[in-house]
């Protein structure tokens, strides 16, 4: 393909391969989205997106229209037709131990690398542990047909849920990791979009481009959970956390992102990222992180027991056949995404303690039942809050937030709110008759 376009595969079409896929064909390169899951293909090549994420819909159908886009569950063929492979399955946590599961990028790399049947270049986006990369050069070594050319070169992804399109047009930064003089060439020329518009490129080793990913999110989790950790002392002393936050926010070394204090983080991704750095660090013989990592895991798991516990408190000591109303069941608002949620965690928690919990979310509903088939859903805001003891706002949809309270306040039994999130205006609630707790220090 000399002298013409590299075309493009990507293996995986989760929320990382589907976006990046469609990223891609915007970008200008044919490019094939592989996945083993055949009805995930099918939709797909029909426009439809598994999973709610805001303008991917209308990126695929448009590429899909253009004939630069396409999807097969044949990863030999897609091989075959493409240069540059880039590996987007998923890391999730491994049962019963705080490692990720790196056995579906195994298993692609090595796909790829025996399907291979021209030179070409294999691109890492997934996130895994440091070492994962060099391991993968090994078995990609050991596996492509002799005679064929190939890298293993990592390229971590930083999109968030929510904004992924965006994030994956506009980067922040693109690191490259391993690369040699070729396929830093060809990498530029794929991202030669964003890098025109001025995105800093970071061209450095296979280790170091690994572990930038993974601190990335543990550096994000550690500003979540010492936020919360300043909450939980707001409290006491009687101060407000939202205001130092804003306050603290002013200083650029620190920014305001991230300094949310509330029911803390949770999704496919900052969890089980500072389990996954805990467990590698400590193989590793880096205890400092692991200690580090290990409080900012158990802050984090601490505001979803605090919540629990002040919903208790507002039901006077026991939530039995107390009517709860939990507004929000995704990890965050704008996905239906419900991985690690700490809304349903907290849900099914007081549902366990007896509580009549019905829960409310714009997108996650459908998502959220099938992972938690023993609790109930309503249709409306309006139906949740309707006979409401208490209601717990646990995930900070707009439509939440910006909901009137005045005509909330006449359907709930009782109008008092736990506001899990701090995205309440307590004035305006408090003046259309609700008792606000907020989680963590407010005045
Ligand atoms: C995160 C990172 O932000 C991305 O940069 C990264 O690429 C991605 O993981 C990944 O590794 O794939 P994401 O999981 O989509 O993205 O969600 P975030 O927007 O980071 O939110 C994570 C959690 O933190 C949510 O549960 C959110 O409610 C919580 N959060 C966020 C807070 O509790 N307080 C805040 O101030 C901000």
């Amino acid at each position: 393909t000399k002298g013409l376009k590299p075309v493009i595969s990507v293996i995986g079409t989760g929320y990382l391969g589907a976006t990046h896929a469609a990223a891609m064909a915007e970008m200008g390169f044919d490019t094939i989205g592989v996945d083993i899951d055949p009805s995930k293909i099918e939709a797909l090549e029909a426009g439809r997106v598994p999973f709610f994420e805001p303008g991917l819909p209308e990126l695929i159908v448009k590429h899909v229209g253009t004939g630069r886009l396409r999807f097969t569950s044949d990863l030999a063929d897609a091989v075959a037709t493409a240069d540059v492979h880039f590996i987007c399955v998923g890391t999730p946590q491994r049962r019963g131990s705080h490692a990720a599961n790196l056995s579906y990028v195994e298993a692609a790399t090595k796909a790829v690398a025996e399907s291979l049947s021209h030179d070409g270049i294999i691109v890492g986006k997934s996130t895994v542990p440091v070492g994962t990369a060099a391991r993968l050069r090994k078995l990609v070594a050991d596996s492509k047909p002799e005679g064929i050319e190939t890298q293993v070169v990592w390229n971590p992804e930083f999109l968030r849920e929510a904004h992924a399109v965006d994030d994956t047009l506009r980067p922040d930064r693109i690191v490259f990791g391993g690369t040699d003089a070729k396929s830093e060439a060809v990498l530029r020329e794929i991202y030669a979009a964003p890098i025109a518009t001025g995105t800093p490129v970071i061209s450095c080793d296979l280790a170091t481009a690994e572990l930038v990913k993974v601190s990335a999110n543990a550096f994000l989790a550690t500003k979540i959970s010492f936020i919360n950790a300043i909450s939980e002392l707001c409290e006491v002393a009687g101060a407000d956390v939202r205001v130092l936050a804003d306050a603290l926010g002013y200083d650029d070394r620190i920014g305001r992102k991230f300094l949310n204090a509330g029911l803390g983080f949770g999704g496919g991704c900052l969890p089980k990222d500072i389990r996954a750095l805990m467990s590698r660090a400590n193989e590793l013989g880096a205890s400092r992180v692991v200690g580090l990592m290990q409080e900012v895991d158990e802050i984090n798991m601490q505001q979803r027991q605090r919540v629990i516990d002040q919903a208790i408190d507002a039901c006077g000591g026991s939530v039995l056949n107390r009517k709860l109303a939990i507004l929000g069941a995704a990890f965050k608002p704008d996905t239906d995404d419900v991985r690690d949620s700490p809304a349903l965690n907290v849900a099914a928690a007081l549902h366990l303690r007896g509580a009549q919990v019905l829960v409310v979310d714009p997108e996650a509903s459908q998502t959220a039942q099938r992972s938690f088939p023993t609790l109930s859903f309503a249709d409306s805001l309006d139906e949740a809050v309707t006979d409401a003891d208490v209601v717990l706002l646990l995930t900070e949809w707009p439509v939440f937030v910006n909901a009137d309270p005045t005509h909330l306040a006449e359907l709930a039994a009782n109008p008092v709110v736990l506001d899990a999130r701090n995205a309440l205006d307590s004035e305006v609630w408090s003046s259309a008759g609700w008792e606000v707790r907020p989680l963590g220090g407010r005045t």
